[in-house]
């Protein structure tokens, strides 16, 4: 059973902007669950002159900004893509101790920000493989916010998608073992889904992605089935509360069909239908 958090809005904490946009949102019809490849930190600071790292320390005050802008219009669940199995082998050494040293520095900082706005931290990742110290800081902020009733934060930490999936194969395996065997195991979606590291939450509705690339870079595969997808241009550190409301107003206006025929094209597949069905009845009965 996914948990889905008691969440409220307050919008009056929103910024003039944003209350602008919020304004013209549909509240009832707000994604459940937001995912998010944050990208595009290094092309910033190439284009001012500045080293890699200042932009990842850019990316990480949008983060609080987004972070803050999407608990407070009372979103249920918002997952970050913060680092990739990938970025963790391709990155030079010196940039991925920075990434860590960043990370470690904002859980110890946020921590009273996420509690004052009643936001639980999760993760999702092979954590294991990360240092043993952003381990330990990775659990002292997840039990620090444990309590909290408000939005999900999910970091994806040394996370990819198809190692996700090999995990849970692995672990439906090794449930069966210790279950009474193979030869009793049914495997449906539902199984799987369960034994996913997002078993706890709703498939993500609405996927963004920033910095212009049209790629999914192995993120949540299984879980972005029937998500929409947006793509902007804008790199991750010029993100702001409101280009993510930009993002749900565009997402709003999208109709969802799961597989299905819009609504008005399915009413009139109903009718032409019936009218053959009845034509046919009448070819029938004269003959
Ligand atoms: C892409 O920029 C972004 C990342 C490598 C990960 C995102 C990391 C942050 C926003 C900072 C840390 C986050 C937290 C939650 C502490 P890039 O370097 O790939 O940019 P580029 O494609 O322009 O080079």
């Amino acid at each position: 059973m996914k948990h889905l958090p008691e969440n409220s809005a307050d919008i009056a904490a929103l910024d003039s902007a944003e209350r602008e946009l919020y304004a013209r949102l549909d509240p009832l019809r707000l994604p459940q669950h937001i995912a998010i490849i944050m990208d595009g930190n290094g092309r910033w600071a190439k284009r001012r002159h500045l080293p890699r790292f200042i932009g990842h320390r850019s990316g990480v005050q949008t983060v609080r900004g987004v972070v803050e802008t999407a608990a407070r219009i009372g979103l249920s669940f918002l997952t970050l893509y913060a680092f990739s199995a990938e970025n963790w082998k391709r990155r030079p050494q010196a940039e991925v101790e920075f990434l860590m040293q960043l990370l470690r520095q904002y859980l110890k900082q946020e921590v009273p920000r996420l509690n004052r706005n009643n936001i639980r931290m999760t993760y999702i990742g092979r954590l294991h493989e990360l240092p043993q110290s952003v381990q330990e800081r990775l659990q002292w902020a997840e039990e620090a916010t444990a309590g909290n009733s408000g939005m999900v934060l999910t970091l994806a930490l040394n996370y990819g998608a198809r190692a996700e999936l090999v995990d849970a194969f692995r672990s439906i395996v090794n449930a069966a073992r210790n279950n009474g065997g193979i030869d009793h195991l049914h495997v449906d979606e539902e199984l799987v889904n369960r034994h996913l590291y997002s078993r706890d939450m709703p498939d993500p509705d609405l996927v963004i992605r920033t910095s212009g690339e049209l790629r999914v870079s192995n993120f949540l595969l299984w879980q972005i089935a029937y998500a929409e997808i947006y793509v902007t241009d804008k790199l991750w550190p010029d993100f702001k509360g409101a280009d993510l409301l930009e993002a749900i107003a565009d997402y709003q206006r999208r109709e969802r069909r799961y597989g299905g025929l819009a609504p008005a094209e399915s009413n009139a597949q109903l009718e032409q239908s019936e009218d053959s069905l009845r034509q046919q009845e009448v070819l029938v009965s004269a003959k």
